[in-house]
């Protein structure tokens, strides 16, 4: 595959998108490190309706999946930068700090995703309401400082789960590189963090009892809102109700990438006793990844992270 066309001048304001990744290629879970990720995608014509294998499913799956982003990091890193200084162990410190700025990163360009996808006329307004009021209004105020922290331990999970079954399908490997790079790129790096909050609450807190309640509300709420917004996104360009729609959806949560049985099961293992996320055995998928042509090709690209974005 060629991805040398991607990386155009910032200047260029033709409909290619410009891409930069600045960091390198190296994943080190001991050593969380962000990696500065610039993409815009200006007015591209290259990521159509349904970019992911010409599929209205999967496609919309993945833009579920940048609808629910930006403001679930902006949530956990407001969360877990609250608590920053009660960390004692400055290695900790260190893999929470770079977490942060890795996930404020990803909530930053995803928002761009978004915006693209609204620019294709996709309206929104529905599903934030029902996001941001379930989330913010009710579920935050409930909670204590310790049930968000694991509530993010979930939420972490579960993006190392998604990241995992994404990326062993292989279903973005066709897709537009400007756009596979973005989920490529969030998903190598949610597994190279997969243990960093996990550690964080143990030591914090440790609570068992606390993190099987917020597990089980995370699931629901989580998978609650990726239902919501595919429902959202495919209702408006009548995918919704095509045949070939409900037999992907099928056979991706039941029979193929049986996501809803991986899923379910990865979040009970959270709750096992002895289990901890270094256990699973995911790194290469990362490895690959940020080792990968287009990661290395733009890290490459002259451009240094003092001068990034
Ligand atoms: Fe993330
Ligand atoms: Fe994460």
């Amino acid at each position: 595959m060629d991805h040398s066309y991607q990386y155009t001048s910032k200047t260029n304001s033709g409909n290619r998108p410009y891409v930069k990744t600045v960091g390198t290629g190296t994943l080190d879970p001991q050593h969380i490190k962000p990696r500065q990720f610039n993409v815009e995608y200006g007015e591209t014509t290259e990521i159509n309706k349904h970019w992911v294998q010409n599929d209205a499913f999967l496609s919309h799956w993945m833009n579920a999946y940048t609808l629910i982003i930006p403001d679930g990091e902006y949530f956990n890193t407001r969360i877990i930068r609250e608590r920053i200084d009660e960390i004692q162990s400055d290695e900790l410190k260190q893999r929470v700090k770079g977490l942060v700025a890795q996930e404020l990163s990803h909530g930053k360009a995803h928002s761009k995703f978004l915006k693209l996808l609204e620019s294709q006329g996709y309206n929104t307004s529905v599903f934030f309401a029902v996001y941001r009021f379930i989330s913010f209004k009710i579920l935050e105020p409930l909670s204590t400082d310790n049930t968000k922290l694991a509530f993010i331990v979930a939420v972490e999970r579960i993006n190392e789960l998604i990241s995992e079954i994404t990326l062993k399908s292989k279903v973005l490997d066709d897709a537009p590189a400007s756009a596979a790079i973005l989920y490529k790129w969030h998903f190598a790096e949610e597994i190279e963090h997969k243990s960093v909050v996990f550690d964080l609450y143990h030591t914090l807190s440790g609570n068992r009892l606390l993190l099987a309640y917020s597990t089980m509300l995370c699931y629901l709420v989580n998978i609650g809102f990726l239902f919501l917004a595919l429902i959202m996104l495919s209702i408006q360009d009548l995918s919704l109700f095509k045949k070939t729609f409900w037999l992907r959806g099928f056979r991706y949560f039941l029979t193929k990438e049986k996501f809803l049985w991986k899923v379910s099961v990865g979040c009970a293992q959270l709750l096992k006793k002895g289990f901890h996320p270094s256990q699973t055995d995911n790194l290469q998928l990362a490895q690959h990844i940020l080792n990968g042509p287009v990661i290395q090709v733009a890290a490459e690209d002259g451009i240094s992270p003092s001068t990034a974005e």
